[in-house]
């Protein structure tokens, strides 16, 4: 499938976020701690938590999703299948049912979650931890297989970087298992805060601590629960780009200023502007735009699913701007389509920042200076990933003419009906075969 998009045009409306991807999928795997049905609202219909349902029913859920309320019911009763390598291994969820599984079957395999264009995204903290807890793992040329024969115990566990997903999974697997859990230098994204949130209504005790460290005591038994997922922040930083680069305005419908304050304070210092209403927040230009420096970090710092959407619009202000991507080490396959489209945009290897960053003195392009303003001619382009799919799309209705953009299913996988949510702000945009 494939979009094809006449750009050029102002942008300007309103677009309602969905659900976030980052939260629901996790939400799935909380579900099946219990034994009791769970609902989750403001469910994201995507490619992403479809893939995650596929999962879950493998390992014994009976899902129905409302389409219409947006409400997912997940019930597993028993688990029906503790190995699930047969998967196709299409996104990274199934590492965090190791837990899960663990507790309720004593034993789980599930595939071993590759690298992809994002970089080699290995899983070694997440399986770390879990050693410590009392799991054995086996790693085969397609799974992991681990067991927990005497149960899962409680741990103290630093992490060497504050991984999301180890820190989910850590706490998934902590929940039930026997005694305190302590996790120093984990993740605190809101994400995983909703997911204790979750947690903490089906029965669990988890406490947040000074300085990134996560107590978790674990308890005999949960219980089902119904949650509201919180509005996709990635979501609404695409959306937001889009109306400042367009020089548009747009109403982004549910989006919250407190899991976007960074983001928010970096588009002020470009010349981007936004009201925080009562039902969102309205974003639109107030002066030419200028460059700025900016480096990812994990939160509260500017995070790294805002980077390739910034970029987009950066290449639209005055001036040289430079990133520093300090969490994956190759994040800028994208830059080539936007050079393709008359963008000016160099990568390096060098450190461009202050933040200390793993990437340090190695080859990696993780950083990118951006020369503008420039004008962005139409192309046809292939996404190369989800984010940077996004970037295609932002990228071809700031530039004026007729691009098409093929392979448009890994923009699915995140975004809901894309398409047709941006015709609501006058996009010309269309989804063919
Ligand atoms: N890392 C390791 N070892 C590990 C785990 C992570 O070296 O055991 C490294 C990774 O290679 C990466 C960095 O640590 O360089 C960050 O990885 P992290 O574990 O924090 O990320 P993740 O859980 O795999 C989630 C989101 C990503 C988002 C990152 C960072 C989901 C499903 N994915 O990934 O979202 O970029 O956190 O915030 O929640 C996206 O939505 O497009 C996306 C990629």
């Amino acid at each position: 499938m494939k979009f094809i998009i006449n750009g050029g045009k102002k942008l300007n409306g309103e677009i309602t976020l969905s659900g976030s991807k980052n939260a629901a999928t996790k939400m799935m795997i909380a579900s099946l701690l219990t034994d009791e049905p769970c609902h989750l609202e403001n469910f994201p219909i995507i490619g992403d938590t479809e893939i995650t349902a596929e999962l879950c029913r493998t390992i014994g859920s009976e899902i129905i999703l409302d389409k219409e309320k947006n409400i997912l019911n997940i019930h597993t009763p028993e688990i029906k299948n503790f190995k699930v390598d047969s998967l196709t291994r299409r996104n990274r969820i199934p590492i965090l049912a190791l837990g899960p599984l663990l507790i309720r079957a004593g034993k789980a395999e599930v595939p071993i979650v590759g690298g992809d264009k994002i970089g080699p995204r290995p899983v070694d903290i997440h399986l770390n931890a879990l050693q410590e807890m009392g799991v054995k793992v086996e790693i085969s040329p397609t799974s992991y297989k681990a067991f927990a024969p005497k149960g899962l115990h409680g741990a103290k566990i630093n992490f060497r970087f504050p991984s999301v997903g180890a820190t989910e999974n850590i706490i998934l697997a902590a929940v039930l298992a026997e005694g305190r859990t302590v996790i120093t230098n984990a993740a605190t994204e809101p994400e995983i805060i909703e997911l204790i949130k979750m947690l903490q209504k089906m029965g669990a005790i988890i406490e947040l601590g000074a300085n990134r460290a996560i107590y978790i005591d674990g308890v005999k038994k949960l219980k089902g629960v119904t949650h509201e997922i919180i509005p996709d922040r990635m979501e609404a930083a695409s959306f937001a780009c889009l109306a400042v680069a367009t020089d548009g305005k747009i109403l982004i419908k549910k989006a919250r200023q407190e899991d976007m304050i960074t983001f928010l304070n970096a588009l002020r210092k470009i010349g981007g502007e936004y009201e925080v209403t009562n039902g969102g927040i309205i974003f639109y230009r107030s002066t030419p735009l200028k460059a700025i420096k900016i480096e990812t970090d994990t939160h509260p710092g500017f995070m790294t699913d805002w980077q390739q959407p910034f970029v987009a619009l950066l290449t639209q202000a005055n001036g040289i701007s430079e990133i520093h991507e300090t969490i994956y080490e190759d994040r800028f396959g994208y830059v080539q389509d936007l050079n393709l489209m008359g963008a000016e945009i160099k990568v390096l290897s060098k450190c461009l920042g202050e933040l200390s960053c793993r990437f340090n003195g190695k080859n990696f392009l993780h950083s990118a200076v951006i020369k503008g303003p420039t004008p962005l001619h139409s192309a046809n382009l292939v996404v190369r990933d989800l984010r940077s799919g996004i970037v295609n799309v932002i990228a071809t209705l700031i530039a004026g003419g007729q691009s098409m953009i093929e392979g448009i299913d890994e923009i699915d996988r995140g975004y809901f009906k894309l398409d047709e949510r941006l015709r609501n702000v006058g996009a010309e945009i269309e989804r063919v075969e």
